[in-house]
């Protein structure tokens, strides 16, 4: 079933990555799709966060794929009970790129280590590429502050 998020701001937005982020038990491909000012980005900034990557995190609009170690506590992990087994965080923006872009940077090899997470925005551009369990987000602008942010499954 479709879990469905409105957000008022880009703060809640943020905060929902954040909280998705320690649902994550490392391996997942989430793609992100929705029009261009939807919340992607923002809402991997929370990603970024709450899986403990070490900033800054900049755009990766001019880097076909960014990359990120994880730092997530002992105490943390034991707090939220998640493992501390995520090691990365890749986040791309494949607005501007085809799939055979990433195919060339290892894609396979990274899509297939549990110890690492894969964020794609505009993911639909590089669909042929995705696993089909791939976890799908869509992104809503609804007005200029709310969004409409659905987990499909
Ligand atoms: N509820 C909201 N969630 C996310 N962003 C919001 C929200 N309300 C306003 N915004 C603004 O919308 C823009 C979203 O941009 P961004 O996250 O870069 O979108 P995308 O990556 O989908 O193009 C930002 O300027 C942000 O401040
Ligand atoms: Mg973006």
């Amino acid at each position: 079933m479709n879990k469905e998020f409105i957000t008022n701001n880009h703060k809640e937005t943020q905060k929902l990555g954040e909280l998705l982020a320690l649902e994550l038990r490392g391996g997942e491909v989430l793609c992100l799709d929705g029009e261009l000012g939807a919340g992607k980005t923002t809402f991997t900034q929370g990603l970024l966060q709450g899986l403990g990557a070490k900033g800054p995190y900049t755009s990766p609009t001019f880097l076909i794929m960014k990359e990120y170690e994880t730092k997530i506590s002992s105490a943390t992990a034991d707090k939220f009970q998640i493992s501390n087994k995520i090691k990365k965080v890749y986040h791309i923006d494949a607005y501007r790129i085809e799939a055979q872009d990433l195919l060339n940077l290892g894609w396979e090899e990274i899509i297939a280590d549990p110890k690492n997470i894969i964020i794609v925005e505009w993911s639909e551009r590089i669909k042929k590429i995705l696993p089909k369990e791939a976890v799908r987000i869509k992104f809503e602008w609804l007005d200029e502050n709310q969004r409409r942010i659905t987990l499909e499954a």
